[in-house]
């Protein structure tokens, strides 16, 4: 019999515990061209936001060793064209769909919310993007209280919140869950840069961008142990993560779900794969069921 990978979250219970990230999966249309994304936990869309937004001006992409710099900038449509013209064709996709969304203030937060549907499967407030021109990723826990406490008051279901690595990660997951998130999403990129000599300037417009791939999983990983030692509500693990083994990592160390995004551009098929990996981890060990090992790498 195949192990088991369904895991319980607070209100719903995922197929599986692997979920395309937010950004790297686009709204999932295109990797449903590929293989059956009934096989993953959910997809998250891209962040959305109240009005569309062009993003930033090229390059936005730059490989590292090992890794991906990123300056995007929310390029989007906006919440109400996604909402009306794209939303109801993905959620025809067979798969639960979370969907992402990025505001200025609480109050954006508070309408962005009031905006979805009810039929989405979650809400995820992404609190960390750290390539909008003029923002700072890294929000005090204060300006994330007030933030996730927007969304909830008008957002009754399932609600995710996406932190920064930097700055006071524990405070800040510690004021979602108080303020009423149902699970935290850890974490988004860490900011980076790099410089083109030929230009002797920055390479990217916005002088810094988001770094994500295998570079940062110790990092990931490490918030990860963290957060699971401090929250009372589920963590999902993301970043770095390209295998199966990286995504049991994580849920070895107490996360119940992950999240992978850069191994989608190295290869197409990474999520398939990274399931497969996972099953045949747990039979090689004789372990039936995920929810087993979840956490098993504590100290105790
Ligand atoms: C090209 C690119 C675009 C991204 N766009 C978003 C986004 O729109 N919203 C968001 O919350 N995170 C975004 N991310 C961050 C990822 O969802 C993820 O948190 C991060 O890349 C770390 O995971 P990874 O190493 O598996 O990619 C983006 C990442 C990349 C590489």
């Amino acid at each position: 019999m195949e192990p088991d990978l369904s895991v319980g979250l607070r209100n719903w219970r995922l197929a599986s515990p692997v979920i395309a990230a937010a950004g790297t999966f686009g709204f999932g249309e295109e990797y449903a061209e590929l293989y059956d994304l009934a096989i993953l936990g959910a997809v998250v869309t891209k962040t959305l936001t109240l009005c569309p937004r062009a993003g930033n001006p090229q390059p936005r992409l730059w490989e590292t060793p090992c890794g991906l710099l990123n300056s995007i900038g929310l390029e989007n449509p906006g919440i109400d064209a996604f909402c009306q013209e794209i939303l109801p064709r993905v959620l025809r996709l067979g798969v639960p769909i979370v969907v992402s969304v990025f505001g200025d203030d609480p109050e954006e937060y508070g309408e962005l919310a009031r905006r979805i549907p009810p039929n989405v499967a979650a809400l995820e407030l992404n609190l960390s993007c750290p390539n909008v021109p003029g923002k700072s990723p890294v929000l005090a826990p204060t300006e994330v209280a007030a933030r996730v406490a927007a969304a909830r008051a008008s957002w009754s279901g399932e609600l995710w919140v996406k932190i920064s690595p930097e700055g006071d990660y524990l405070g800040s997951a510690l004021a979602a869950q108080d303020a009423g998130a149902d699970a935290i999403v850890a974490v988004n990129t860490f900011r980076g840069m790099a410089i083109d000599l030929e230009r002797r300037a920055p390479v990217f417009a916005n002088v810094m961008a988001g770094l994500s791939g295998p570079a940062i999983k110790p990092l990931s990983l490490r918030i990860v142990y963290e957060l699971c030692g401090v929250l009372h509500i589920p963590v999902i693990g993301c970043g770095g993560i390209t295998s199966g083994r990286d995504a049991l990592e994580f849920i070895f160390a107490g996360a119940h779900a992950v999240q992978v995004g850069t191994a989608n551009f190295l290869h197409p098929l990474a999520l398939p794969r990274i399931i497969r990996e996972m099953q045949e981890y747990l039979r090689s060990q004789g372990i039936r069921n995920i929810e087993e090992v979840r956490g098993c790498a504590r100290k105790r």
